[in-house]
Parts: structure tokens; sequence; C-alpha cells
């Protein structure tokens, strides 16, 4: 959801401050009705209509971001924090497909395609997620496998996922864990080590559902490929979505 004057200025028609005056003025139509109130917010799916003229449907764009840390998987943020959208110089809505937390870096996808996002991120999907977690200390062959087999988290046991470990740091005490998951979770890897009693120092998302954001810097972000974005079509596709 965003703010209109926001979505009639990325469609091109005048600024976000000019769309203000057209919004007062009573020059804007949402779903047939005329809409004068500042704060009201639409989704892709309302039609809009500016001077009686519909706001056209956007050409779809897909992205690739190696999120940076302590940057919010949002839109816009009321706080004024920086955003997962603050590197972009896009006109279209795109938005973030899914979230990782503040502290978390990594893959995260951003489109306009709402279908895609959709259907990405619906529980039974089951896309793969790869995580690549420094946790405190050391972890056990018994401790490994329970991660594997399923850990309650939320009242829920999480599915059977693959756990490795990449590395082992004795001196610095850490060990770096890598998972891949095929559920998508609230702070899911964070609370699968915790219930285990392990605490996460540093958490990075290697894949989602196939892509990577090797080569990219954090904070970067490029164009996914048309054969990566015909690849996540296709997985969502299988699933009937
Ligand atoms: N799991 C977490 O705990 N945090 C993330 O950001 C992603 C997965």
């Amino acid at each position: 959801m965003e703010r209109l004057q926001k979505v009639i200025a990325r469609a091109g028609v005048c600024s976000r401050r000019k769309a203000e005056d057209l919004i007062v003025n009573g020059k804007v139509k949402v779903n047939g009705e005329v809409v004068t109130t500042l704060g009201t917010v639409v989704s892709e799916k309302d039609k809009i209509y500016v001077n009686g003229k519909l706001l056209k449907d956007e050409s779809k764009a897909y992205y690739v971001l190696n999120k940076a840390r302590n940057t919010i998987s949002s839109v816009s943020d009321e706080k004024g924090r920086k955003t997962v959208l603050d590197g972009f110089d896009v006109k279209k809505r795109i938005y973030p497909v899914g979230r990782l937390d503040f502290d978390t870096t990594g893959v995260l996808l951003l489109t306009n395609d709402g279908e895609l996002a959709n259907g990405l991120l619906h529980p039974s999907s089951n896309v793969s997620k790869v995580y690549i977690a420094t946790i405190e200390g050391s972890i056990s062959e018994d401790e490994r496998l329970k991660l594997e087999e399923g850990v309650m988290i939320d009242n829920k046991k999480t599915s059977p996922c693959e756990v490795t470990i990449n590395k082992v740091n004795e001196e610095k005490n850490k060990t770096i864990v890598k998972l891949t998951i095929h559920e998508g979770r609230n702070h899911q890897v964070k609370k699968m080590f915790e219930a285990i009693n392990k605490k996460v120092l540093k958490l990075h998302r290697e894949e989602f559902a196939g892509i990577s954001s090797k080569g990219l810097y954090e904070g970067q972000h490029r164009k996914l490929t048309f054969e990566e974005v015909k690849s996540l079509k296709k997985l969502i596709e299988k699933k009937g979505k």
C-alpha cells in the first residue's frame, strides 16, 4: 500500500506536490470515487484516474538487491531509517518480496509483479532460501540433526531442512553454519537457533528461490535477467499458483 500522491508522481503524471494539489482539488478518483484526503493509500489493484484519465499499468520490473545491514525491508519508514529502496532510482512501484531483518544482509528480490511476489511468498510455494549464519560457540552433531529434522518455534515444528557446518573458529568462539530452508516464517533462522540455545551473531541470505547476490556489494542491486525471471515464474507455475 502506498500514498496516492506518490503513486501518481511515480506514474510520471506530475510531481508529488502537484499530485497533492490535484487530490485536494477533487481531480483524482480511485475506483470511481473522488478522493480528496491526502492520507489515502492505494494498492496496485486500485484503478486511479487523474483528470478522468486512467493511470496506466506499469511494465513489470524485477531486481535483486544485496541488502545492507541496518536497512529496513519496507518502501518507507516513519522513523526515517534507511530502507531497501534507498539505493534505487526507479519510478515504478517496486517493493520487496518478503522481509529480511534490519540487521540481516543478502538476497532480497524487489518487483512490482504482485502475482509473482505472492506466489513466491505463499507458504505452499516451498521456495528454497539459503542462509549463512555466524553463531556464538559451537554446534554438536546432535544439535545439527535437530535443526535438520525440525525444532519448535512459535508452537509449530519447522519443516525438514539442510544444515552444514561451514567453519569452526575456536579461537573466536564462533561457528559458521549454512542452512537451506523451505519456509519463510518470521525471524525463522534466529528462532531455530534460539530453540537449541544458540545466538546468531550475523545472518546473511545467500540465495532466494535460486537467485543469488554474488558479485553485488552490500547495498548494490541489479536487474534480474530474462532467464532468472523465467525461472521464478516457472517455480510458481509448477505449484499451480
Ligand atoms: N531468519 C531470520 O531470523 N531473520 C531473517 O532476516 C531471515 C530469516
